[in-house]
């Protein structure tokens, strides 16, 4: 299967590290929280690291490789935060229950059905875990999903011995839902979806995901990766908590690191059947995890709609602008749902990184089917049309 380029592995490869780059900052368009300033402080500690490592240290203009929200955190999450900052010498208490209970509220589940987690990575590991590596559980097995999408928890699953089965996309860069189906054999112990896709950016119909997960999970646990959920309006979203309360076993993750802009933060959550949850405790530390802090600040931005009703539709506009210039280049793109576009380029990913990283761009590519794309995150609209510069420049 072809393997998405992680946080992780681009540190690693450090091929880019080394380019040596004198590319000096220009100054973007400041919006409500100045990413610029806020960007800049977090290029800087980048940059520190890169010669503390004795590396040459590049100059980054646009972060748009990781599906960061470049747009910061709510105002009300940033208060949140001054106020606990006397709280951090206590363990959170009753904090991670507040927030649970908020998140139980909206999606009609009870409190137990909600796990928290910091950052919904943790999760994805405690589940590779408690599937396929666990007494409980049995280990290896087999997963069943799609090729070219997340990859973090089938890495995770294929270290405990767990046979991936991945079937192949549509040609519309969707899970292909019918051939998964015909798939599932007595070996297959869960299936698992990431809708929207990484890296696609692509949906399946709510109603098609919701009939799919009621069936297959009357035999198997369903388990959906909904990280990029919140870039839906909320009446788009698939009706999955409901399944959760109605007992059906099936199980998500989200996070906070994208529309709410906690990457650095560190929170996410579970929604699943409460027996499954308190198993899963024992293999994470689950809500007592998350600093007091990050907590606080959870709840702040929880019910700030404002905040992610504007992230979303920059989002979009930021969205539109990029599309509007790659369809002006004469380049083909996958429609997104999400915070990041996959569209075909004609250079090998390697040159197609290093060369946007000459010019001050950090982005991210993959290869499928022999294809190399690039997968860009979305930045504000500056950023996007510093990208856009740059890869008329290069290809
Ligand atoms: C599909 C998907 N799931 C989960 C994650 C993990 O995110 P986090 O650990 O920041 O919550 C990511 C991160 O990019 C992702 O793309």
């Amino acid at each position: 299967m072809d393997q998405p380029v992680s946080r992780r592995n681009w540190l690693r490869a450090g091929a880019l590290l080394t380019a040596g780059l004198t590319v000096n900052r220009s100054s973007f368009g400041s919006n409500l929280w100045n990413p610029v300033t806020a960007n800049a402080q977090h290029e800087q500690r980048l940059v520190n690291e890169f010669a503390r490592l004795g590396l040459a240290a590049p100059q980054i203009k646009a972060r748009i490789a990781f599906n960061e929200n470049p747009h910061g955190l709510s105002p009300k999450a940033k208060e949140a935060i001054v106020k606990a900052v006397d709280s951090g010498n206590r363990y959170a208490m009753f904090e991670g229950q507040e927030l649970k209970k908020l998140i139980a509220a909206r999606e009609g589940v009870k409190p137990e059905q909600v796990m928290l987690s910091a950052g919904s990575s943790e999760l994805l590991t405690a589940m590779a875990v408690y599937f396929t590596g666990s007494a409980a559980k049995g280990k290896g097995g087999t997963i069943l999903t799609s090729q070219f999408t997340y990859d973090d928890f089938l890495g995770c699953s294929k270290k405990f011995g767990a046979k991936i089965e991945a079937v192949p996309l549509t040609k519309e860069y969707r899970y292909d839902l019918a051939t998964m189906k015909a798939k599932i054999t007595p070996e297959t112990k869960l299936v698992y979806i990431c809708n929207p896709n990484n890296p696609t950016g692509t949906v399946l119909p709510a109603s098609e995901l919701v009939a799919f997960c009621k069936e297959v999970s009357a035999k198997i646990p369903v388990f959906v990766d909904e990280a990029y959920i919140d870039f839906l309006k909320p009446e788009d979203r698939p009706a999955l908590p409901k399944l959760v309360a109605e007992g059906h076993n099936v199980f998500l993750t989200r996070t906070f690191s994208k529309i709410h802009g906690f990457a650095g933060l560190r929170l996410g959550y579970a929604i699943g059947p409460e027996k499954f949850l308190d198993e899963l405790q024992d293999y994470s530390r689950g809500e007592w995890n998350p600093s007091v802090t990050t907590l606080k600040a959870g709840i702040a931005s929880y019910q700030d709609d404002e905040w992610q009703n504007f992230c979303r539709t920059e989002n979009d506009k930021a969205r539109e602008l990029l599309y509007k210039g790659l369809k002006d280049k004469g380049y083909e793109y996958v429609p997104s749902y999400a915070n990041f576009v996959l569209f075909p380029i004609r250079m090998k990913t390697k040159q197609f990184e290093k060369e946007m990283f000459g010019n001050g761009v950090l982005t991210s590519t993959r290869e499928y089917n022999a294809q190399p794309y690039c997968r860009v995150s979305i930045g504000t609209v500056d950023e996007m049309a510093l990208f856009l510069d740059v890869f008329n420049k290069i290809v």
